[in-house]
């Protein structure tokens, strides 16, 4: 239906201003942090992919073996006829499985910031899938963003929202988005979504610091970017990646940290930094199946059904706005 070359993109890339003044809220707090969206340009979307093969990352082949495990079942959830809406697409390699089992999906909406990566990925499904209306757009989905309509009628809208990404949402703000999720589905709509489960901070650390030390290179991507696009004179070799499992409210935290007192320049400000003091790059949490239960009830949604894996390491669950 949508031949890659003649496919319409919904872009709403950030700007560039809108990058500087976020990095300087955030480097200018007490406790410095730098929003994880901006982990994702070109060169950040590549290395979290070469994350998703590593021996320590589990979330990625873990979820990926539950969604070849119960495709079928999720297909039959969302049923016939289903307008499937991604948020956070990147390669849409775990959408597949669910595209393969769909009944006559009424089109599906990839939503992603990272615009290469993005239109790749849509040429890539709308050659594989020609029957499928393919209709991406470029976006920051923590915004309201307006999801193009599809030229099939649909019998439902459903979000699906893999790869734990809620974990990098506090429990408030994973409150909010479910809650807007809520407003794009409409009653009776479905939200597919990856959660990932708590489990042995040894294992969960070790999964957020990699011997490869691919990680460290995502973690610091952050500060190639703002060198390169805003700027700044970080020097690389004077921070650190650190990954650390903080039990409540349970969360893997990434940080930067400082190796020595030193100022770095960003825009017209010289932000100074400390020997040890961090920059908070993530969160990523980990829920326990009850208190994700009640997170998505605060916002609207019952929770239909639940896939794991044999060893309870991953969630995939399909819950239903009220
Ligand atoms: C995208 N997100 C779910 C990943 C996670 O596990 O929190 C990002 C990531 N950060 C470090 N490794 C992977």
């Amino acid at each position: 239906m949508s031949a890659p070359d003649e496919m319409t993109l919904t872009d709403l890339e950030p700007e560039r201003a809108q990058f500087l003044a976020e990095a300087l809220a955030g480097l200018r707090k007490p406790r410095k942090e730098f929003p994880c969206k901006y982990f994702y340009d070109e060169r950040g979307s590549r290395l979290f992919e070469e994350i998703c093969e590593l021996p320590e990352y589990y979330p990625t082949r873990t979820e990926l073996g539950i969604m070849r495990s119960h495709g079928h079942e999720m297909a039959a959830v969302l049923g016939p006829r289903c307008r499937l809406v991604e948020f956070g697409s990147g390669s849409s390699e775990k959408t597949r499985l669910l595209l393969d089992q769909l009944e006559s999906p009424a089109g599906y909406v990839p939503v992603d910031i990272s615009r290469e990566h993005l239109l790749r990925a849509a040429a890539d499904l709308a050659r594989d899938y020609p029957e499928i209306e393919i209709l991406p757009v470029c976006a920051d989905f923590t915004r309201p963003i307006r999801v193009p309509r599809t030229k099939a009628s649909a019998d439902r809208t459903a979000v699906y929202f893999p790869g734990s990404t809620i974990g990098n949402f506090t429990h408030d703000a994973a409150r909010e988005l479910l809650a807007a999720v809520h407003g794009e589905v409409g009653p009776g709509g479905i939200l597919l979504i990856g959660v990932d489960l708590v489990k042995e901070p040894a294992l969960l650390e070790s999964a957020y610091d990699d011997a490869a030390g691919v990680t460290a290179a995502f973690n610091k991507n952050v500060l190639v970017r703002l060198n390169e696009e805003l700027g700044a004179d970080f020097d690389l070799d004077l921070f650190a990646h650190r990954a650390v499992w903080v039990p409540d409210p349970g969360r893997i935290e990434m940080h930067l940290v400082s190796l020595a007192r030193q100022g770095v320049r960003l825009g017209d400000e010289v932000l100074c930094f400390e020997e040890k003091e961090t920059i908070c790059t993530e969160y990523s949490h980990k829920h326990t199946l009850a208190g994700f239960s009640s997170i998505a009830d605060d916002a609207g949604f019952d929770t239909l059904q639940v896939w794991t894996d044999p060893e309870r390491l991953f969630s995939v669950q399909a819950l239903q706005a009220k």
